[in-house]
C-alpha cells in the first residue's frame, strides 16, 4: 500500500514505478483527505510506503494534514519508507514526516530520495527539453536503485540533498506565508475547459463566467493548474511564462487524477 501526493507527476511516477515492481497499489492522499477514508489495516501488507514532492524544503500541507489524519492499525508493521521527490534540496522532509508518524506508533525503516526537474517555475525554467529530459533520465536511473533497495527491505536513511532542521524550518515557514492565490493569474487564452479545476487537489479553483477563479487560502501552490492547462493560460508571477509547463513524461495523458 503506497500512498502519494504529486502535481506533475514526479512523486505519481515513482510511486507507481514503486508499486508495479511489488504488485502493491497506489492511493492519492488528496482523494483519500475528500472521501474522509482515513483508517487502513496494513496488517498482511506488503509494505507501506509514502511518496511526496518537497515543498520548500518540506512537506506540501496537503501531505502534512495527510500524515496527521491517517489511521493505521496492524497485527505486525510492514516494511515502511518515506521517498522524497525533489528538485534541488529536500530540506528536513524526512524528520518532518518522521516526525508526525512516529507520535502515532508508525516508525519509518527507510527513506528515500530521488532528484527531479523542479516544477516550481517562477525560478526554475525548464524550457529546455533536453535537460529535462536528461533529467529525468537520471531519475530513472534512481528509482531503479530505489525499487532495488525496497524489494530488499533495506533500512536505513538514504538522504543526502537535506538540509539542517533548524534553517530548513525558517525556510518552510515562508512556504505558508507564500501559501496565497493572489500570484495566480489567467490569461486571455483560457478556452474554459475546467480541467484545472477539476484536477486541483484541494478545489481551490471554482469557475466562473468560463474563467478559474481561485479561492485564497485553499490552494497548496502545487502549480498544477499552470502545468496541465492544455492552453498554457495559467500563470504565477512574472516569470512561469518565459520557463514553461512541465509533467513527468511518464505520467502524460494520465495526470489528471479526479477523471
Ligand atoms: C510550491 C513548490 C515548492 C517546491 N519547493 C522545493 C524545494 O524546497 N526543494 C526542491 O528541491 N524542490 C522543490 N520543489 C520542486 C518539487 O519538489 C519537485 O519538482 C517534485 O518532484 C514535484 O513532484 P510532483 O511532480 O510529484 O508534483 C517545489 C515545487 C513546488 C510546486
Ligand atoms: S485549464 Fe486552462 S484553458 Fe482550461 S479552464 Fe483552466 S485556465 Fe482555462
Ligand atoms: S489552485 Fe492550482 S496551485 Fe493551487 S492547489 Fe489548486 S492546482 Fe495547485
Amino acid at each position: 500500500m503506497i500512498f502519494y501526493f504529486s502535481a506533475t507527476g514526479n512523486s505519481k511516477h515513482v510511486a507507481r514505478s514503486i508499486a508495479d515492481a511489488n504488485g502493491d497499489e497506489i492511493l492519492y492522499m488528496p482523494e483519500l483527505l475528500d472521501s474522509g477514508s482515513m483508517s487502513f489495516d496494513v496488517s498482511g501488507e506488503k509494505m507501506l510506503g509514502f511518496v511526496s514532492p518537497t515543498y520548500y524544503w518540506g512537506l506540501p500541507s496537503v501531505v502534512k494534514k495527510f500524515l496527521e489524519n491517517i489511521k493505521i492499525t496492524f497485527r505486525e508493521r510492514p516494511y515502511t519508507f518515506f521517498v522524497a521527490t525533489y528538485g534541488t534540496k529536500n530540506g528536513c522532509i524526512s524528520q518532518s514526516a518522521e516526525r508526525i508518524l512516529s507520535r502515532k506508533g508508525i516508525a519509518i525503516d527507510a527513506f528515500y530520495e530521488v532528484r527531479m526537474p523542479d516544477s516550481w517555475t517562477p525560478v526554475f525554467d525548464l524550457t529546455d527539453e533536453t535537460n529535462v529530459q536528461r533529467r529525468v533520465k537520471v531519475a530513472d536511473e534512481k528509482i531503479e536503485e530505489v525499487k532495488t533497495q525496497i524489494s530488499s527491505r533495506t533500512k536505513g536513511s538514504f538522504m543526502s540533498d537535506c538540509i539542517p532542521e533548524f534553517i530548513s524550518n525558517m525556510f518552510h515557514d515562508m512556504y505558508d506565508k507564500a501559501r496565497l492565490t493572489e500570484n495566480l493569474m489567467v490569461e486571455d487564452q483560457c478556452a474554459g475547459c475546467g480541467t484545472c479545476a477539476g484536477n486541483c487537489p484541494v478545489h481551490a479553483i471554482m469557475m466562473e463566467n468560463g474563467r478559474p477563479r481561485w479561492i485564497l487560502d485553499r490552494c497548496v501552490m502545487c502549480l498544477g493548474c499552470l502545468h496541465r492547462c492544455p492552453n498554457f493560460a495559467i500563470q504565477y508571477g512574472g516569470k512561469t511564462k518565459d520557463h514553461g509547463q512541465y509533467m513527468n513524461p511518464h505520467c502524460i495523458g494520465d495526470c489528471a487524477e479526479y477523471d
